[in-house]
């Protein structure tokens, strides 16, 4: 992989369905302002435990999120007009000049800043520091559930168990709920049809 990280073996012939389903994704798909109980709790309904929770969110090493994503975490956490308390501060500040109080929503910011098109545990390191981009990926550490902390934890310090676990817990989440039978369709291309 050009941008690092783990390789797995691939199960294939997974059954997905032919449309997508916008309500379903908002149902099931926690939002960026998650609380470590609600992560734990969408998790689960999927049949993902907290190991899978903790080093799934790992994929934040790659990638941009938009300001609308973090924006509240910046300016008015808990609807008292103050700051994510769990954010430091100097990235906060940084990350205000990309992100105003109002406006620019489009704009992007890395989930991982520190090398965001490397896939590393460098995202397990920031949080460390409280340079987690999203409430829910500072909540691994922050939100007080001991298990989910010792991970965070454990993969800054050891990113080989990291890959381990990532790849196994990627194969998982490509097991959940399969179409059978002449459901749905293998797909040929992983874009969704028009
Ligand atoms: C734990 C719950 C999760 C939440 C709340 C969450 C939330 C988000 C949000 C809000 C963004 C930015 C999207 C945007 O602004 O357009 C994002 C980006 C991303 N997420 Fe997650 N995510 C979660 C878990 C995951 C998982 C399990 C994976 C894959 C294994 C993943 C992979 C990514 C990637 C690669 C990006 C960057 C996309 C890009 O740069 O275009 N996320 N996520």
């Amino acid at each position: 992989m050009q941008s690092g990280g783990p390789n797995w073996e691939l199960p294939l012939g997974r059954r997905d369905a032919i449309q997508a389903s916008l309500s379903a994704s908002n149902n099931n798909l926690p939002p960026p302002n998650s609380t470590i109980q609600n992560l734990i709790k969408l998790f689960r309904r999927q049949g993902l435990n907290v190991v899978d929770l903790v080093s799934l969110s790992g994929a934040h090493t790659i990638g941009m999120a938009r300001c609308s994503a973090f924006k509240q975490r910046l300016y008015n956490q808990d609807g008292n007009d103050e700051p994510d308390s769990t954010l430091e501060i100097t990235y906060s500040n940084g990350l205000k000049t990309v992100c105003p109080k109002t406006g620019g929503d489009n704009k992007i910011s890395p989930l991982d800043f520190a090398s965001p098109s490397t896939f590393d545990n460098t995202y397990f390191k920031l949080i460390m520091f409280g340079k987690g981009l999203l409430t829910s990926d500072q909540v691994l550490l922050a939100g007080n559930v001991e298990e989910t902390m010792l991970l965070v934890k454990a993969y800054a310090e050891d990113y080989a168990l990291f890959f381990d676990q990532f790849a196994r817990s990627m194969v998982k989440m490509g097991n959940i709920n399969p179409l059978t039978g002449y459901q749905g369709e293998v797909r040929k291309n992983c874009r969704m049809p028009n």
